[in-house]
């Protein structure tokens, strides 16, 4: 990914990269592999935050990265869906993602997984850049945040 947004106009600055990851707002999901959460287990990982977008209010997807080794195996499917589930459950009405051009792999894979152009991507808008912002539509959950969660006592 260095490689890639180097290559590109959003560029590469580790010490940006470093305070966008760790921002108090940043929200992560990881997924290890074996009984041990240790860091020579973490198979993929998303990073997210909540968010405002011109009137909506998003889910947007920083990150997603999953392990060489383990492509291909419906992770990354499966890290999306989890992401949609958070965003529904909060009442967020998108799920959102930065993706570059050059990126074909994860093109295509936004692509299966149901993401499309979203209307505040440059694209609708004439311009030629070298990222594209795709979103999906999340569906209202109907879940009571008042209510007590099954088999608790009080
Ligand atoms: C993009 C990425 C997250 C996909 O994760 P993954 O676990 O390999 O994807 P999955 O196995 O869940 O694939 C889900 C679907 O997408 C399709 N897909 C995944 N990669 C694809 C590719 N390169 N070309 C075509 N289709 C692809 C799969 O065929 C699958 O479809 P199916 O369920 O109908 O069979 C992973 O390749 C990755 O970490 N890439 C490097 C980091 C990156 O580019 N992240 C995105 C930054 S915006």
């Amino acid at each position: 990914m260095r490689v890639l947004c180097a290559a590109s106009s959003l560029g590469w600055d580790a010490k940006k990269k470093h305070a966008e990851m760790f921002h108090r707002f940043s929200r992560f999901i990881l997924v290890f592999q074996g009984p041990e959460p240790l860091a020579e287990n973490l198979v993929a990982f998303s990073m997210f935050r909540f968010e405002n977008e011109e009137e909506y209010c998003v889910l947007y997807c920083y990150e997603l990265q999953v392990k060489e080794e383990m492509r291909g195996m419906g992770i990354g499917r499966c890290l999306m869906n989890v992401l949609e589930c958070i965003g529904s459950e909060w009442r967020m009405q998108k799920l959102m993602l930065t993706v570059l051009k050059a990126n074909k792999n994860a093109v295509k894979f936004y692509a299966t997984v149901g993401f499309q152009i979203d209307a505040s991507s440059p694209t609708n808008f004439g311009y030629k850049e070298d990222y594209e912002i795709l979103s999906r539509v999340l569906e209202e959950e109907d879940f009571d945040f008042d209510e007590a969660p099954p088999n608790t006592n009080h």
